[in-house]
C-alpha cells in the first residue's frame, strides 16, 4: 500500500478518543492525503482541525469509504459492530479501539512496542484492534521482564479516570463535585454509584463469577500480548474520581529470579516506558502522564513476601532440623 499520502477516516471524531487520534495523526505528521471525519447527528457539522487541515465532521449515516485506506474506529461497541465490515469490504484497513473483537483470536491486537511485527498479517481480515489503556500499560511494561524472566503470574489493581467513560464520564464527575459541594443532592447515571470523592470497584458490567468484562477483555489481552495462554493473572480495576490517567499496582511472579534492581535496568532502555524511581519521592502520578506518550514506571521494588526461599532447605528440612535443635538445647 506504500503512498506518498493516505485516505483517512476517524470515527467518533468528536469524542475523547476520536480527537486523541486527529492530535495524534497531526503531532507524528502521518502522512494524511484525504481525510473523512464522521459522528452522530449530535455533533456532525462541527469543524475540526488536523494539521494544516481543516474538516467539517460529517454524519456517519452517509460514509462509504471507498477510496479510504484507513478507518479508525473510535464511537464505541455497537458503532464498530455495525461499520467495520462496511469499511473492511470497501478495501479499508480498520483500526479498532473498541472491545468489540478484542477477545477474538482469529483477529489481530497490536501494541507496537511489544508485537509491531504482526501488523504485517492485517491482510488477514483487515481489521487490527488496539486494546484498552490497562492492557497496553501493562504489555508495555511487563513484556521486557517477561522476555528475560519468564512472567507466572501477575496481580493487578487499576485507579482509572473517568475519561475512560468518555465525555459523559467527565461531564458526571464534573456534575457530582459541584453538586456535593453545594450540598445538593447528586444522581449517577453512567457510572453504576456516585463517584464524586468516591472509588468504585467496578469497570464493566459484572459477569458470573465476579469479574467484570473489562477486567476479563485485559487479562484475555495481556495474555496475548505476552503470549501465553495460560497464564495466570488478576485483575481489579477501580473507577477513582481522576479525570485523566490511569495509575495501576502490579505485582508479578517470575520463572527465574528478577530482582528490582534487575527489572529497572531492563526497563530503563525498554521502548515506550519512562522509568521515574529515585529514592526522593520521585515516583510517577496520573497527573505527570496526561499529555505524554510513555508509560511512566516507580516504586520498583523486590516483594518481601515472595517464595524466594529454597523450598526443600529453609522450606522443609533446614526448618524442621532448627526446631529439633531448639528443643534439644532448651527443652529434651
Ligand atoms: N476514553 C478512553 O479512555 C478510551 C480508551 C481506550 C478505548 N476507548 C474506546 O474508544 C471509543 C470511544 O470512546 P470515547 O471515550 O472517545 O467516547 P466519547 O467521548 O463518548 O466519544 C464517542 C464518539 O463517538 C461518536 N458516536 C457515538 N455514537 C455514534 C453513532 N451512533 N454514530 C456515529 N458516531 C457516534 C460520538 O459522536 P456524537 O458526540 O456526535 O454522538 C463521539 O464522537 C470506545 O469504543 C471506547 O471503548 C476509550
Amino acid at each position: 500500500m506504500k503512498k506518498s499520502a493516505y485516505s483517512v477516516a476517524v470515527v467518533g471524531a468528536t469524542g475523547l478518543v476520536g480527537g486523541e487520534i486527529i492530535a495524534a495523526l497531526a503531532e507524528r505528521a502521518f502522512p494524511v492525503g484525504d481525510l473523512q471525519l464522521y459522528a452522530s447527528l449530535h455533533t456532525a457539522g462541527e469543524e475540526v482541525s488536523c494539521g494544516a487541515l481543516t474538516v467539517r465532521v460529517a454524519p456517519l449515516d452517509g460514509a462509504h469509504f471507498a477510496d479510504t485506506d484507513i478507518v479508525f474506529f473510535a464511537a464505541g461497541e455497537q458503532v464498530s459492530a455495525e461499520w467495520i465490515t462496511r469499511a473492511t469490504e470497501a478495501g479499508a484497513i480498520a483500526i479498532d479501539t473498541s472491545p468489540l473483537l478484542a477477545e477474538d483470536p482469529d483477529v489481530l491486537l497490536v501494541v507496537p512496542e511489544v508485537n509491531a511485527a504482526d501488523v504485517s498479517s492485517y491482510a488477514d481480515r483487515g481489521v487490527i484492534v488496539s486494546p484498552d489503556a490497562v492492557a497496553i500499560a501493562l504489555a508495555v511494561a511487563l513484556k521486557p521482564l517477561h522476555d528475560v524472566a519468564t512472567i507466572t503470574r501477575i496481580v493487578v489493581s487499576t485507579f482509572e479516570p473517568v475519561s475512560g467513560a468518555g465525555r459523559a464520564g467527565i461531564e458526571e464527575l464534573q456534575q457530582q463535585t459541584v453538586e456535593l459541594m453545594s450540598g445538593r443532592s447528586i444522581e449517577s447515571a453512567v457510572f453504576p454509584q456516585r463517584i464524586a470523592f468516591n472509588a468504585l470497584p467496578q469497570i464493566g458490567v459484572l459477569l458470573a463469577g465476579g469479574r467484570t468484562r473489562d477486567e476479563q477483555t485485559a487479562v484475555s489481552a495481556l495474555r496475548r500480548l505476552l503470549g501465553d495462554a495460560e497464564l495466570p493473572v488478576s485483575i481489579t480495576r477501580v473507577r477513582a474520581p481522576l479525570f485523566y490517567g490511569t495509575a495501576v499496582s502490579v505485582n508479578i511472579e517470575t520463572a527465574t529470579p528478577l530482582t528490582a534492581a534487575d527489572a529497572r535496568e531492563l526497563l530503563r532502555v525498554a521502548p515506550g516506558v519512562l522509568v521515574q524511581d529515585a529514592d526522593d519521592e520521585q515516583y510517577p502520578t496520573p497527573a505527570d502522564a496526561v499529555g505524554q506518550d510513555a508509560t511512566f514506571i516507580g516504586r520498583i521494588r523486590d516483594d518481601e513476601s515472595a517464595n524466594v526461599l529454597d523450598n526443600t532447605r529453609k522450606g522443609a528440612a533446614v526448618n524442621a532440623v532448627q526446631i529439633a535443635e531448639r528443643l534439644i538445647r532448651d527443652y529434651v
